[in-house]
């Protein structure tokens, strides 16, 4: 059986990066695997959250995995520490994980660099994400390409736990999209997009209004050439627009470059603002009608029933294996 498990933070306002590297390879890969799809606010805590936010954010989440098209009645969509097997889990996989290894981290390095103090959990979070994955025995898991080396940690767990204590866990396999898996900021084509930029137009929040998905994309830096064609290393501006412009449309990179040749930016921007636009709007519209919902309640509780039926079995097998008094 092929199994998936995934999770986006909510530690800041959803964007189209997130969107394009998780969200929308989770509604295609629904209807393929049996999945569970997880609101990781154990993970947010790792940096200072505000409660009100974090209350908010983690009920977005899930409202956006709904509204962007997760088949609730398929696949188990649910919150974290509503399943407490997760943080029983990352104990025991942060005492199999070596200090070298999770000093090795590089989302572990930037987020502590030039910082006086993080906390601890900032750096075991690998532990805690192996532990998410492991307890549902995934196959599969899709994330964007920033999370490769914490699936890189999760593997080696696994298999570092089923050497010494016996055959436990399924090693999972990574799913990174070719496209949109690194969509990068609209004012900086060498940093991710992130809502941690202070500048508001490098990113592009699911709940803009159009006029400002608009305006956004009007600023998009691109550069001097004015050919629509993708190229990385000699035009990462014009490139990532075209990448957001094929996330979105579901047309291919040769049939966007096609349509825009010899046309300049000012056509291409425009028309790459409406298929945003043209996207977003249902999920907005969606979103609105179950943010504050017994819908979205009743989903988050059959979905931590789901998951923490699914996880028991895993963790009672590993603190057997471990040694643990168990009956
Ligand atoms: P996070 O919001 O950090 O929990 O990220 C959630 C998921 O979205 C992870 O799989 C990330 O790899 C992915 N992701 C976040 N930002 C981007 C981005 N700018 N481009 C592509 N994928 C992203
Ligand atoms: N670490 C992921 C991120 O920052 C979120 C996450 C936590 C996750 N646990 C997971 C993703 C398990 C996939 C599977 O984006």
């Amino acid at each position: 059986m092929k199994r998936v498990i995934s999770g986006i933070k909510p530690s800041g306002e959803l964007n189209i990066g997130g969107y394009g590297g998780a969200l929308q390879p989770f509604i295609t890969i629904q209807h393929e695997y049996e999945c569970f799809f997880f609101v990781p606010d154990l993970h947010a805590i790792t940096v200072t959250q505000d409660p009100k936010e974090l209350y908010q954010r983690s009920k977005d989440i899930a409202a956006f995995y709904i509204a962007a098209g997760i088949d609730p009645k398929k696949s188990a969509i649910f919150i974290q520490s509503h399943v407490p097997a997760h943080a029983e889990l990352g104990w025991m996989m942060e005492t199999q994980s070596h200090f070298g290894e999770l000093s090795r981290m590089t989302q572990f390095k930037e987020k502590s660099d030039g910082k006086d103090s993080v906390s601890a959990a900032l750096f075991t979070y690998p532990a805690l994400m192996a532990a998410d994955i492991l307890l549902y025995q995934a196959t599969h898991v899709p994330v964007g390409d920033d999370q490769k080396q914490h699936l890189e940690m999760t593997r080696d767990l696994a298999l570092r736990f089923n050497n010494r204590f016996g055959s436990t866990f399924v090693v999972p396999e990574p799913i990174i999209q070719s496209l949109g898996s690194r969509i990068m900021g609209l004012d900086d084509p060498s940093k991710k997009m992130s809502k941690s930029n202070p500048n508001r137009n490098s990113c592009v929040l699911m709940l803009d209004s159009p006029d400002e998905i608009r305006k956004k994309f009007s600023k998009a830096v691109t550069d001097s050439e004015g050919s629509v064609h993708l190229d990385w290393e000699a035009k990462p501006a014009v490139s990532n627009l075209i990448e957001i412009y094929a996330v979105f449309s579901g047309d291919s990179i040769a049939a966007i470059e096609r349509q825009y040749e010899g046309q300049g930016y000012g056509s291409f921007k425009r028309d790459l603002a409406e298929v945003v636009v043209e996207k977003l709007i249902p999920i907005q519209e969606r979103y609105k009608e179950i943010i504050d919902s017994e819908e979205l309640i009743t989903i988050l509780k059959d979905g931590a029933l789901k998951a923490s039926e699914a996880a028991k079995a895993t963790l009672h097998q590993a603190k057997r294996a471990m040694g643990f008094v168990t009956f």
